[in-house]
């Protein structure tokens, strides 16, 4: 039996990764330890609550001793750490908690790990951690960190951090390095769940700049797998990219959207840019597909579920977006919608 410590579970790829290792491992005990920020939702774990092979612990990953005190009690063999503050436009109004947790919070656990001896710790990356990517390259695990926001220079430093407890004390350590997810229970700041709902309300798609950026969409259940596969299969001190291979503009991203919902163009408006917003990024999977995984879905059959799953389960994202929600759209969009541009 593994004992599965996986940290930030209560959100959106951490409650999907929960999910996907009870139903495909049988002999996998998980214990989320989330603190239940705003982004933690106990309604993302819902399927798994009556699971005699899973438990919830409420925590703060920069307590080192709640954590510990976790690892001993359910006799932990890895730590899977998801838990990080994860959106872009928060980190640039306020990064303190992002250098907390992603910083801060990753030594704890590393300390933990090895104080436990654990099997593995796994620490679950991003893209954004290479910064813009220049046409006509993709990143591989080797090239240098050019992080360009807080929130990527926060998950660049626990890269580091994880890097050094393999070489200094030999730690089991892995990572992954994730492009965009998309799918069920993604908090809706993120664009597309933002967009999914509000076009279902038919409100107006704020879009950066002119909406050219590039993104690789990955649907959260192929991201789920490889996590699962580099933990049973990795090497041990390697990290993995996980991502398409397919670069998707915004703006083709939203017409797969509003088409699927059924939706008109005109909802889309475009405002000001995100500072310093990385306008294209772009992954070398070869490293990952070498271990003999490669993503189920394609970006447009990703779109068009994650669109779906919104439209069918309004229960779900409705008491959200009706909460503290409403202040934040307020400062981060209030303004800039007010002077937008429709499409034309
Ligand atoms: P999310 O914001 O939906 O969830 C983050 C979870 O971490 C929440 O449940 C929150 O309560 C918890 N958390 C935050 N601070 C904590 C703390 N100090 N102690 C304990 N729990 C804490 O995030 P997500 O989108 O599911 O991302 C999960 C991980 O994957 C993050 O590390 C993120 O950087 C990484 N990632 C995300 C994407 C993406 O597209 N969403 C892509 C690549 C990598
Ligand atoms: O690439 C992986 C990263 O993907 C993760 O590490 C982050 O945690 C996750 O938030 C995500 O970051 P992005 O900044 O790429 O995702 P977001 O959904 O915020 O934005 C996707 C694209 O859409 C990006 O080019 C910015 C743009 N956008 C976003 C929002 C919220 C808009 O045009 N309008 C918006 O309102």
């Amino acid at each position: 039996m593994k004992n599965i410590l996986v940290t930030g579970g209560a959100g959106f790829i951490g409650s999907n990764f929960v999910h996907y290792l009870l139903a495909q491992h049988e002999a996998c005990r998980v214990v989320v330890y989330d603190k239940l920020t705003y982004a933690g939702n106990l309604d993302n774990l819902r399927p798994a609550q009556d699971n005699p092979r899973y438990a919830f612990v409420r925590g703060d990953i920069c307590r080192r001793e709640d954590v510990a005190a976790a690892v001993r009690a359910h006799n932990i063999d890895t730590i899977v750490n998801f838990a990080a503050e994860t959106h872009v436009d928060r980190s640039i109004m306020d990064p303190d908690a992002f250098i907390q947790t992603s910083v801060y919070g990753t030594y704890t656990l590393l300390e933990v790990a090895r104080e436990f001896g654990l099997e593995r710790y796994h620490q679950i990356s991003t893209d954004e951690v290479y910064g813009h990517v220049p046409a006509g390259h993709s990143s591989k695990e080797s090239d240098p960190l050019i992080p360009r926001s807080p929130y990527a220079a926060s998950k660049a430093s626990a890269d580091l951090l994880v890097n050094a407890y393999h070489v200094t004390y030999g730690l089991p350590t892995t990572i992954t390095r994730g492009s965009n997810n998309i799918g069920p229970y993604q908090y809706p700041e993120k664009a597309v769940p933002l967009f999914a709902t509000n076009a279902i309300d038919r409100l107006p798609l704020p879009v950066y700049g002119d909406g050219r950026q590039m993104r690789e969409y990955q649907y959260v259940g192929d991201h789920c797998e490889a996590i699962d596969l580099v933990l049973r299969r990795g090497q041990v001190g390697e990290t993995y990219n996980v991502g398409t291979g397919v670069e998707v503009e915004n703006l083709a991203m939203i017409d797969i959207l509003l088409d699927t919902l059924d939706r008109p163009l005109s909802l889309i408006r475009h405002v000001t840019d995100r500072p310093g917003h990385d306008r294209r990024y772009s992954l070398d999977i070869g490293k990952i597909t070498a271990l003999g995984w490669e993503p189920a879905h394609t970006p447009e059959e990703a779109i068009a579920l994650t669109a779906r799953w919104y439209r069918d389960n309004e229960w779900w994202w409705r008491k959200i977006k009706s909460g503290e929600f409403q202040q934040y759209y307020e400062a981060q969009y209030g303004e800039r919608l007010r002077t937008a541009a429709p499409l034309n």
